[in-house]
């Protein structure tokens, strides 16, 4: 239950194609046209944005694009980068970034995620910002410290009216990809701590309005028990939302959680 819209990402990583990209976005649009009181946004790979992006405005769909990651220079000697103006460009409204996979397998920190950050919410788009702790994190009992480290240093610099477009989601690493999920109590307290979090950085009202969505192995059969906590306000969703009729239905279910608000 939540008093925010939930908001509901789809976030492809290195997934589909040409052909694959386009069946899933056209399955998508039709699957979602009858779901409302939910926000939901497609993260496709850089190559296919433009693709998919004409296929949701061909087919008048509320789903809003997304992009994946972005490089925070606006053009410039920077090889296999992507800017804030050629997303732009090709209707991107929403960026995802630091993402653990952009934090562990290729090497990002916090810093960099910060200027990113920073030059999405400056050019006016959403920012969905991922925080997580990662198994022997979790094990040492440093959860919270690390999520609290992360929003710091990650939302550095970013006053409370830029805040009005920010996403967080909150990704336990050893939950992303692994079948393995936070239980829904697990997800409730780590999110209640990061609105605490968001509270101390901006104040209690702008943290009431930011969105903490929880992601890591979330699935139509478990989306609705997590949903259903009062500051989980959706998902992150990776291997789901590669399935239609599953994606669907989770974002049937964050709908279903804000009714019972
Ligand atoms: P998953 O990925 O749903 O496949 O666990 C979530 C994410 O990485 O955003």
């Amino acid at each position: 239950m939540t008093q925010r819209t939930p908001i509901v990402g789809g976030n492809w990583k290195m997934n589909t194609n040409h052909r694959t990209a386009a069946e899933l976005t056209r399955e998508l649009a039709g699957g979602l046209e009858r779901v409302g009181g939910v926000d939901v946004f497609i993260a496709p790979p850089f190559p296919y944005l433009l693709l998919v992006g004409a296929i949701l405005r061909e087919r008048g769909s509320r789903v809003v694009l997304a992009a994946q990651d972005v490089y925070f220079e606006p053009d410039g000697a920077f090889t296999g980068e992507v800017s804030i103006p050629m997303l732009q460009d090709c209707h991107v409204r929403s960026v995802i970034v630091g993402h653990s996979e952009r934090r562990h397998v290729l090497g990002e920190h916090n810093e960099t995620i910060n200027r990113k950050l920073r030059a999405v919410l400056d050019a006016g788009l959403q920012g969905v910002l991922c925080v997580g702790e990662t198994l022997a994190q979790r094990e040492a009992g440093r959860t919270d410290d690390v999520n609290r480290m992360q929003l710091q240093e990650c939302l550095a610099g970013i006053d409370a009216e830029h805040a009005e477009r920010l996403v967080v989601a909150y990704e336990p690493v050893w939950a992303i990809g692994t079948g393995r999920t936070a239980t829904p109590e697990d997800a409730q307290n780590a999110h209640h701590k990061i609105r605490g979090v968001l509270s101390g950085l901006f104040d209690e009202h702008v943290a009431s309005r930011i969105r903490v969505q929880y992601g890591g192995s979330v699935k139509g059969s478990n989306a609705l028990g997590l949903f259903a906590q009062g500051d989980v306000d959706g998902g992150l969703i990776g291997g789901a939302s590669l399935k239609s009729a599953e994606f669907v239905q989770i974002c049937q279910a964050a709908a279903q959680s804000a009714r019972g608000a």
